[in-house]
């Protein structure tokens, strides 16, 4: 029988993957805001990520682990895997909702698992929703499996932290900014093996992100937080983010803590920037509830997958911030 007039479906070229490049990144971006719009259901899909930017600053931070899914010549889907050492996560994973259902997003699997193979990664993650099943389905696949939530949480910028002492990467020459690196990888080591957090500094140095907060005490790096501030990074309009921190290991962890958040909201308001916002795995306790205690309110709640499935630093005890996003 016939197709009815106007039921005709073109077949769709079959899916090449390879690494994105930088002509692909407007389009990268326009997908991904498209896709997460509309699985959100937001009334304009284009309004997701609103200010924030995800593609340009990940592709530049590492062009090799950045990659797009084509049909045709168009692009239909992309990915991008973060190094942090032992650890790797990866995302945003979007795939162009026209596209959806048909395989895509298992194709993009393919170079994620080749990053982590490569770098031999230990620990793998991701942050995804927590409520849907096929994401879960998805990545479970994969051998990555849900453990604790995570939140974002954020807080207006206050007053009052005006005079707290700290130090920022960007005052420190090159020569004493390449040891403060070493520093900040002594610290994470601490809290796991190989967890090294070099490339997000750096990014936020080389592209001009934001700033990467330093807690010293008599000499020794005691807390650092890797901050993006405001439009154009993962930030977004009008806010800071603390896109990773971590305190060293100590009965004064706690105190180190809270200097360092009071240090980034110091950093927020010299930048003019009106909140501050932080993720949290629950597995770690006291950090969490620290932050409540700070006056932070939870955003929005996602769910943290692990491969293996095992804590990795996602334990009570540890006082370290991230999302995965
Ligand atoms: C999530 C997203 C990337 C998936 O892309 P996709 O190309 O549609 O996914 P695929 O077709 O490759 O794979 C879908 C897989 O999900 C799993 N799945 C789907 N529904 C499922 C369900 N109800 N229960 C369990 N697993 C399910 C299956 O494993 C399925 O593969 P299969 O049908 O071959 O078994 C895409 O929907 C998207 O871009 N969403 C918006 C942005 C987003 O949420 N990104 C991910 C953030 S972590």
């Amino acid at each position: 029988m016939a197709p009815a007039p106007g039921n005709f479906s073109q077949p769709k070229p079959a899916i090449r993957i390879r690494k994105m490049t930088e002509n692909d990144l407007g389009e990268a971006d326009r997908v991904t805001r498209l896709a997460f719009g509309t699985f959100l259901k937001l009334p304009d899909p284009m309004a997701f990520m609103g200010a924030s930017d995800y593609i340009r600053t990940r592709w530049k931070a590492d062009p090799d682990a950045a990659f797009v899914a084509l049909s045709g010549d168009e692009l239909v889907g992309s990915v991008f895997v973060t190094s942090w050492g032992s650890v790797g996560f990866f995302g945003p994973l979007t795939v162009r909702p026209d596209f959806w259902d048909q395989g895509v997003a298992r194709l993009l699997m393919e170079p994620v698992l080749e990053c982590f193979s490569r770098w031999k990664t230990r620990h793998g993650g991701l942050f995804t929703f927590a409520t849907s099943p096929k994401h879960l389905g998805l990545y479970q696949r994969y051998g990555f499996w849900p453990r604790f939530l995570t939140a974002i949480l954020s807080r207006p910028v206050s007053t009052g932290d005006e005079n707290l002492s700290y130090d920022l990467l960007s005052e420190r020459t090159a020569g004493e900014g390449k040891k403060i690196i070493s520093s900040c990888r002594q610290l994470t080591e601490k809290i796991l093996e190989g967890l090294d957090l070099s490339r997000e500094i750096k990014a936020v140095q080389v592209q001009g992100l934001g700033e990467t907060v330093l807690i010293f005490e008599k000499n020794e790096l005691a807390a650092f937080a890797v901050c993006h501030c405001g439009p154009g990074t993962e930030a977004g309009k009008d806010v800071c983010y603390i896109k990773f921190a971590a305190v060293a290991p100590s009965a004064d962890a706690p105190k180190y803590f809270d200097r360092m958040i009071r240090a980034c909201s110091s950093l927020a308001k010299r930048k003019k920037l009106g909140g501050l916002t932080a993720g949290v795995n629950f597995s770690r306790q006291e950090a969490y509830h620290q932050l409540l205690e700070m006056g932070f309110r939870i955003d929005t709640l996602g769910v943290a997958m692990q491969r293996p499935n095992e804590a990795g630093y996602n334990h009570p005890g540890v006082f370290l911030l991230d999302d995965w996003r």
